[in-house]
């Protein structure tokens, strides 16, 4: 069914969007999918004042949108999926797990929808939201078994930073979501956006012993947290803003990376990456089993 979005109005312009389109011109059979499927696959979302936003009001009960209530089944949910490459395999090799996208991209949301027909999938939901706001309120706390952003928009040039996805405020809403012992899986192929998840990782997590003293009561360990410092620093050119030298460290000793997820399946953003020689870099953090508390947002969402 295709979305109904309530007229622009200047919030749009006011909030940060880490996403740069979310409407956009479908191609026939695109459209044809969402009309056919869309009542399978989307979920409805009240919005709060514009295209992608969410209604702060809004409570999204996973079990009641995948048509089982009362059953205990893992959720993962995937940040910016772009047309699922990732999730529709997962989904597929998986049936007994739960799959949500949170999309913003109309075209990409009716790709993820027409490739979840085509698969027969009845475990796959997508949510036509800005993920900052989704996660931040709709989803009950503690419901997630794993959380994944992979390739999230760059934003390259510096005045556009402050758009990216993953900052500590949304590492705290991804903390609210996650069940103790869940995981929160990033890449990304742009060297100072892995520094910038390398940071808010760290700032939210307990590190490895030797490292720097655990912040009080930590949301996330950091297990890969000084690791394979090496990686990517031979291909660093100084002044480049995709491989450049580490800020934080100026041979990229400080590392956090980890071993390439062997569930994310190589997808067009990736191989972009790395057709132009840029270093892909996975990141991985668990969920202890501190309780989220709200009064802690507050705090980092200054
Ligand atoms: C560069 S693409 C990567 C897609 C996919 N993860 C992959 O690896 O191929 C980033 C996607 O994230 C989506 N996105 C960015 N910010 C978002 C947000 N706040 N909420 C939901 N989707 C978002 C964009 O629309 C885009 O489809």
């Amino acid at each position: 069914m295709p979305q109904q979005h309530p007229p622009r109005s200047h919030a749009i312009h006011a909030r940060v969007r880490s996403y740069s389109r979310a409407g956009g011109r479908l191609t026939d059979s695109q459209a044809r999918a969402l009309e056919r499927y869309g009542d399978r696959y989307v979920i409805d979302v009240p919005r709060a004042d514009a295209i992608r936003t969410v209604d702060p009001a809004f409570r999204l009960d996973p079990a009641a949108a995948f048509g089982h209530v009362g059953q205990l089944r893992p959720l993962i949910v995937e940040v910016g999926s772009g047309a699922g490459e990732v999730i529709l395999a997962h989904a597929a090799a998986h049936p007994g797990v739960d799959y949500l996208a949170v999309e913003a991209w109309e075209t990409a949301i009716a790709k993820l929808v027409a490739g979840a027909a085509k698969a027969g999938l009845r475990n796959l939901r997508v949510v036509p939201a800005d993920a900052a706001q989704l996660l931040a309120t709709a989803l009950p706390v503690g419901c997630a078994s794993e959380v994944w952003v992979f390739f999230p928009d760059p934003w390259r040039k510096p005045r556009h930073r402050k758009r990216r996805l993953v900052t500590a405020a949304f590492a705290d809403s991804v903390a609210r979501v996650l069940r103790p012992g869940g995981v929160w899986r990033l890449a990304t192929d742009w060297a100072d956006y892995a520094w910038q998840m390398r940071d808010v990782l760290e700032a939210a997590s307990a590190l490895p012993e030797g490292l720097e003293a655990d912040c009080t009561g930590p949301y996330f360990r950091f297990p890969d947290a000084g690791a394979r410092p090496d990686l990517g620093a031979d291909t660093a050119e100084e002044g480049s803003l995709g491989n450049g030298f580490d800020p934080g460290s100026p041979a990229g000793v400080r590392g956090g990376w980890s071993p390439r997820y062997p569930g994310r399946v190589l997808t067009r953003f990736e191989e972009k990456g790395i057709r132009a020689g840029r270093t892909i870099r996975d990141l991985t953090a668990v969920r202890t089993g501190e309780m989220w508390v709200p009064l802690r947002r507050e705090a980092v969402a200054l």
